[in-house]
Order: structure tokens, then sequence, then C-alpha cells
């Protein structure tokens, strides 16, 4: 197939891990008969050093007019978090524009890296959640106000906003083991009684085969370390979304082995590692590369169908960390290049049966 996929490295480690994901599309097109056109351009630190703005229009334009975004990390010390424009704002309003209002963070526990998690060994058996975190709304992106002596964020959910997020979550715990947790602060917040309200009724009526439960986030918050095989489908609103699958990904080992899919209504979705642009290691070469990798599976499965192809890179992945290719991180001594050679090395398309 065709596929235009932009690439946005944007700050700190981000360019360093976007290199190895966008290796590793160059070798799945290569082997699967694809043609997969990339182009890179600026976001967040890197875009306001060159242009004043964290989301130049260029950018914006090509991502409208791609099939999928393979996005690095922003953000950094040298821009924040009270400079008047942000790295951050480009992120968000790349969300916000696309439209896409629904993030997947799968966490999943690779056995031979139960030892790297702080997590007892044995409450990590069995670990396989997804968190569908609400991604264009709530406080992220309510009007906000400040003075000499104040200063506040207004958090707003309308219905449809909660709806269209809750069957998200629905269809994706029919394909896993149907249960779902919503999780929210309905004791306290009237958008989390709106909440809880719209998907109760939305799972009852539209989802009636799957189990569901509902969370507050501070007991979810304890319950994610305290049982978290426990969990199927996570979905809740955007800010307790972004905490807690920073929490989760202490039972993967390392946050750097999560991936995400920011997905809208169309097919055009934007896929990003959940960690940061770590400034601390900029530069290094030690970034771990598989979190970006892995989101490159999801672009693959989610915005151009390539189901096969997606399994191809997670096998391939699972075997460059099976043959001991670690950045350290996770304890080894692998650079970000050496670990994304591996998986290219690794990769094998399934061949269709004759
Ligand atoms: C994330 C990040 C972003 C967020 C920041 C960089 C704006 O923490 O994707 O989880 O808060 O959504
Ligand atoms: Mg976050």
């Amino acid at each position: 197939m065709r596929a235009r996929i932009a690439v946005l490295g944007g700050d700190g480690i981000g360019p360093e891990v976007a290199g190895q994901g966008a290796a590793v599309l160059r070798a799945v097109a290569a082997q699967g008969g694809h043609q997969f056109e990339l182009t890179e351009a600026l976001v967040g630190g890197a875009a306001i050093d060159a242009t004043g703005q964290p989301l130049p229009p260029a950018t914006l334009a090509l991502c409208r007019a791609s099939d999928a975004i393979l996005f690095g990390a922003i953000g950094g010390p040298r821009w924040g978090p009270s400079a008047p424009v942000r790295p951050e704002q480009g992120l968000l309003a790349l969300r916000r524009e696309l439209g896409l209002f629904a993030n997947l963070r799968p966490v999943t526990v690779n056995p031979r890296l139960a030892g790297a998690s702080p997590l007892k060994p044995e409450l990590l058996v069995g670990v396989d959640l997804l968190v569908v975190r609400e991604l264009t709304g709530g406080i992220y992106f309510g009007e906000k106000t400040r003075t000499a002596t104040s200063a506040s964020d207004l958090c707003s959910y309308t219905v449809a906003e909660v709806e269209r997020v809750v069957r998200v979550a629905g269809a994706l715990a029919r394909r896993r083991r149907r249960k779902i947790t919503s999780v929210d602060k309905a004791n306290v917040l009237e958008t989390s009684r709106l909440w809880r309200e719209v998907a109760e009724r939305v799972v009852r009526a539209e989802f009636p085969d799957c189990t569901h439960e509902h969370q507050l986030v501070d007991s979810c918050a304890m319950q994610l370390v305290r049982r978290p095989a426990d969990f199927d489908v996570v979905v809740t609103e955007n800010m307790f979304g972004d905490i807690l699958t920073d929490e989760a990904s202490v039972l993967a080992g390392s946050i750097g082995l999560l991936p995400s899919a920011s997905l809208g209504a169309g097919r055009c979705g934007l896929y990003e590692p959940i960690h940061g642009s770590a400034p601390d290691i900029a530069g290094k070469g030690i970034a771990n590369p598989y979190g970006t990798i892995m989101s490159v599976a999801m672009l693959l499965r989610h915005s151009l169908g390539l189901e096969a192809e997606a399994a191809a890179v997670e096998r391939a992945v699972d075997q460059a960390i099976a043959a001991g290719l670690l950045t350290p991180d996770l304890g080894g001594t692998a650079s970000t290049g050496e670990a994304g050679a591996a998986v290219v090395r690794a990769l094998r398309l399934d061949t269709p049966a004759a």
C-alpha cells in the first residue's frame, strides 16, 4: 500500500527514538512491498527556536495531509514552564486540531523484564491492561485565567465527549477480556458525576456483553499497583489518564517501553511513546527506542490496517529484548541505535498462506 507518514521528532531524545521508529517503518515497507513516504517536520521547542511557534502552520498542514503521524517527544528546560510560548502547546494543538480524542495506552509486562520493575514479580504475572484516555477535553483545554494573586483552570465535559470515548473503550474491550473500568472522582467533581452517568448508560445499552465497574481515581491509583492484573480496559478523563499511565508504566519496568495511539473519527492517528523528552540523556544515544517502535506497530494496525505487519514489529521487539538488547533504563548497555537495529534485523513479515 501507499501511505504518507509525518515524522515529528520534537525535542530531547524525541528525534533519536523517532529515527529508530522511522527505520523500522522503512524496513516494513521494504519487506512488505509498501510505499511509505516519510516526511519530517518541526514541532515543540525545536519549532519555537526555528519559527517562534510550537506548531508551525506547515507542520499542521503536513499532518492533515498524512495518513499517520509518528511523534517523538517535546519539551525541555530551555522552554518553560513559565515561558509565554511552550513546546507542549504544539502537541496539545495537534491533538485538538486533528480531533484525536481517544488515547490508547496499552501496558503489558514482558516476563523477561519483570525484574526491571520495583514491584514484586508475583504481582506482575498476567498484567495486560489498556488505558483509554480522553485527550481533547477536560481541564487541559478549559479556560485558563491568571491574576497576580490567583489562577484557575476550568474543567468541563459534554455528554457527547464522554459518549464517544466510552464507545472506543467498549469496542476495544470486546476484542479483549470484556471488562471496563471507568475512572472518575464522582464523590467530588461535577464533571465526574456526568462522566459516571454517561459511562454507565453507554456501557449498559451498547456493551451489555462487557462487565463494568466505576473506580474513584485515588483508589484506582492504589489498585493499579496492588492488583494490576485485574484490569482490562480503563477509560478515564484527560488528566486522570495522564497521571495513571505514568504510574502504570512502572509495571512494565520502564516508561521507555510504552507506546500510545491517539485516534479520532477518521483513520489518521498520532503515535508516540508515552515518555517525555528526557533532556538529561538527550544526545547520548542511550534512550530506549522500544516504546516508539511499539508505537509504530500501533500505527500500522490502527491507521494503515496492516495487522500482520504490526504483529511482526511486536514480535521483532520481543526478539530483540530476548536477545538481551537492553538500554540502560532496563539495566543494559545497548545504545538506542543498537536496540533499533536489532529490531530491524529480527523483523520477519508473515508470508501469506498459499
Ligand atoms: C503525555 C504528556 C503530555 C500530556 C504533555 C507533554 C503535554 O505528559 O502525553 O502524557 O500531558 O498529555
Ligand atoms: Mg503524561
